[in-house]
């Protein structure tokens, strides 16, 4: 395999001080998420608000890369350029979610397993010639005391590293992202014991598939408590995620860019920035959200051309703030300077 384009790829998008913006919610969740400002998922309002997020003025200053669902691929601007042209002009990577969603694992109750992989392959050249150079595959890990079993473990990394191993050979750079639910009312120490667990078989599916860890980034969950119980600083966060990433994640491996994965935006940005503040750490560690860039945005927009604009001032001010986070530089006065 010659790696040079992959290795052109991971450069772009790990420049300083940038993240990524993932807006490759597919049709079922991006339903959920109009459904809060009482919009109906339509493909004209899907690929309106894809156009006020890609087109927002500033956003390439913080923003490198942006994932992408495979319907925005092939839609277009108001001004009819296609929605991955329109990135390259911006200098911004378009990356697609290949993943086709997850469904139970069969005889493993409470565990669910990610599918996509028969005719990835074929997939990847159409959505190469649509002009996308990097990929995403979710899987997602349900806690409790007995969840996620070691069956769900096993499988999930297997289906990871097969993609990814899928990805590089037909030149996209794979983004390999593993879940660990913050759904519950679990411990921040069941967290962290869940996804030391989940991290260490994905780097080892990945060795045994042989993945050019080079030229591929992890996409993790920070090490949280469930949601139903009391939040942790963010000191306590980045102790914690930190500690497990460094046991797990060899150093190779160039970036982590983490999901947001249902924290506010605000703590989404204060727990990378603590991360941060702890550094020197052998990779880049840096934002991939959905939720935490998008909130703010989808809350000024409602759907309403006339309010483009301050929408896309919010997502702008989001991912500036998280830009500062990437270099331990945030503070939460700097929110003030926001989007007016
Ligand atoms: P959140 O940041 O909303 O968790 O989404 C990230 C993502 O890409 C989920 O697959």
């Amino acid at each position: 395999m010659d790696t040079t384009e992959l290795q052109r790829t991971v450069a772009a998008l790990v420049q300083e001080p940038k993240g990524l913006l993932a807006a490759d919610e597919s049709n079922p969740t991006i339903a959920k998420r109009f459904a809060s400002i009482g919009l109906e998922s339509t493909e004209a309002n899907r690929r309106a608000w894809r156009d006020v997020l890609l087109g927002a003025p500033g956003l390439s200053e913080a923003v490198s890369g942006i994932i992408l669902y495979e319907e925005t691929l092939g839609q277009q601007a108001a001004d009819g350029t296609s929605f991955p042209q329109l990135l390259v002009q911006r200098g911004i990577v378009a990356g697609v979610k290949v993943d086709l969603g997850k469904v139970p694992l069969a005889n493993s109750l409470g565990d669910e397993v990610t599918e996509g992989l028969d005719g990835l392959a074929k997939r990847l050249q159409r959505y190469r010639a649509q002009g996308a150079r990097f990929a995403k595959w979710r899987a997602v890990y349900n806690v409790s005391p007995t969840l996620p079993g070691q069956l769900a473990v096993k499988e999930n990394a297997h289906a990871l590293a097969r993609y990814a191993a899928i990805c590089q050979n037909a030149g996209f750079v794979p983004i390999v992202e593993p879940e660990v639910l913050i759904d519950g009312d679990h411990t921040i120490e069941r967290c962290r014991e869940v996804t030391e667990q989940v991290l260490h078989a994905v780097f080892h599916a990945l060795h045994r598939q042989r993945v050019v860890l080079e030229c591929m980034l992890l996409k993790p969950s920070m090490v949280l408590p469930g949601k139903r119980g009391p939040n942790a600083p963010p000191a306590e966060v980045a102790q914690h995620t930190v500690a497990v990433l460094r046991r797990t994640v060899p150093a190779a491996v160039p970036g982590i860019f983490f999901l947001s994965g249902g924290q506010s935006p605000e703590e989404a940005t204060a727990n990378l920035d603590a991360m941060n503040r702890l550094g020197a750490h052998p990779w880049v560690l840096s934002f991939s959200y959905a939720r935490a860039l998008q909130e703010p945005a989808l809350a000024a927009w409602r759907g309403d051309p006339a309010n483009t604009a301050a929408a896309q001032r919010a997502l702008v001010h989001r991912a500036r703030m998280n830009a500062r986070a990437r270099e331990g530089r945030y503070e939460p006065e700097m929110e003030n300077e926001a989007a007016h």
